[in-house]
């Protein structure tokens, strides 16, 4: 049976929170049977602004091991860490000699990233979006299950691969992004007006998977709300919206039975129910990651079994790319 191929990314930047999860780990898990699969951290992009080493080192461990613990498994899904398949690092120069500079200027998360860096923003931060076009066209991906965040980077992808092409010949993939209907963006806590994010140095604005019960009661207790009453689906009241929303996903309840629920309770029974939901959607998937990362040696072999196959496929397409511009 031929599979389409499935490419998503995850950086290493800090913890990773309900919006990860909500917004693509847990998606990535509900298909990997339908596609063949390739999950990658992305140690490359998370260097795009200044990392402490060892916090670095800690991190994508710890990503490496929550995906695993959230159920991606090696009958389905290659799981890998990007710095290890040297690829990556080359196709994304021969990527660049392709890419209008004025495509990179239009990216929305360049702005904002770059704003607060200021003159510190390095060339790679403006470059990060090639890297991920790389990432994505190396596997031929047909698929990349990703947040809202994401869409305008798979569309460059789209883009660059096209311009490739028209030059070169058939030989990428032109990929979709595959964006949840609800949960493609999972806002704050304290600012639901801002999606989730683990680099926020707010830590209460994030739920993070490997949260405490009390940290989760905690934060969701401090959630924003408003002066209102009801509890319904308002996009015009974020902070009560986006606790729905994540209400909604975690119990895979309809709008109108979740509505009916909670007619005539109080926001504060609304957080203390959301944040028994939270924990105990939590608790299997830390229980594993627990288990797992008990043992070294098993989350190093996976990531270096993942390393060997992502690493033979990569090869091979990297080989026609050089070949069909003359370099080989
Ligand atoms: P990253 O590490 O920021 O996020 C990983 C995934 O989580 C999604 N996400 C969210 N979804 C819903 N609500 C949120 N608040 C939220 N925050 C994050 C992201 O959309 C993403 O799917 N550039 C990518 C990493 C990457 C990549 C790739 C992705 C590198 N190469 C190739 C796809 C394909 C990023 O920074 O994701």
């Amino acid at each position: 049976m031929n599979k389409k191929t499935v490419f998503s990314g995850i950086q290493a930047s800090g913890h990773l929170h309900l919006g990860n999860y909500l917004g693509a780990i847990r998606n990535w898990k509900a298909m990997q049977e339908e596609y063949n699969n390739y999950f990658c951290v992305v140690d490359l992009h998370t260097i795009t602004v200044p990392q402490h080493p060892a916090e670095l080192r800690a991190n994508i461990r710890e990503v490496a091991g929550l995906l695993i613990a959230a159920g991606l498994d090696e009958e389905h899904s290659v799981v890998f860490v990007q710095s290890k398949v040297r690829a990556h690092s080359e196709l994304v120069w021969i990527l660049n000699c392709v890419t209008p500079m004025g495509w990179l200027h239009r990216m929305t998360q360049f702005k904002e990233k770059s704003e607060k860096q200021k003159e510190e923003v390095s060339v790679g931060l403006y470059d990060y979006p090639v890297l991920q076009a790389a990432d994505i066209l190396l596997y031929d991906a047909h698929l990349v299950p990703v947040g809202a965040d994401q869409k305008q980077h798979v569309e460059l992808c789209r883009d660059i691969a096209q311009r490739f092409n028209h030059r070169y010949g058939e030989i990428f993939v032109l990929p979709d992004a595959l964006i949840p209907p609800v949960g493609g963006r999972v806002m704050g806590l304290i600012n639901p007006e801002k999606k989730m994010s683990k680099s926020e140095e707010k830590q209460e604005d994030s739920v993070f998977l490997l949260d405490t019960p009390d940290q989760i009661r905690s934060k969701i207790k401090r959630a924003t709300t408003d002066s209102r009453k009801e509890i319904v689906f308002d996009e015009e009241r974020p902070g009560i919206y986006n606790l729905l929303t994540i209400y909604q996903l975690l119990t895979g309840g309809k709008r109108e039975q979740i509505e009916t629920y909670f007619e005539g309770k109080s926001y504060k029974t609304l957080k203390e129910e959301l944040a028994e939901v939270v924990i105990e959607s939590l608790r299997p998937l830390q229980q594993k990651y627990f288990d797992l990362t008990g043992d070294n040696n098993f989350l190093d072999q996976i990531l270096s079994r993942g390393a060997e196959q992502a690493g033979a496929r990569a090869e091979k397409k990297l080989r026609q790319v050089t070949e069909a511009m003359g370099l080989r």
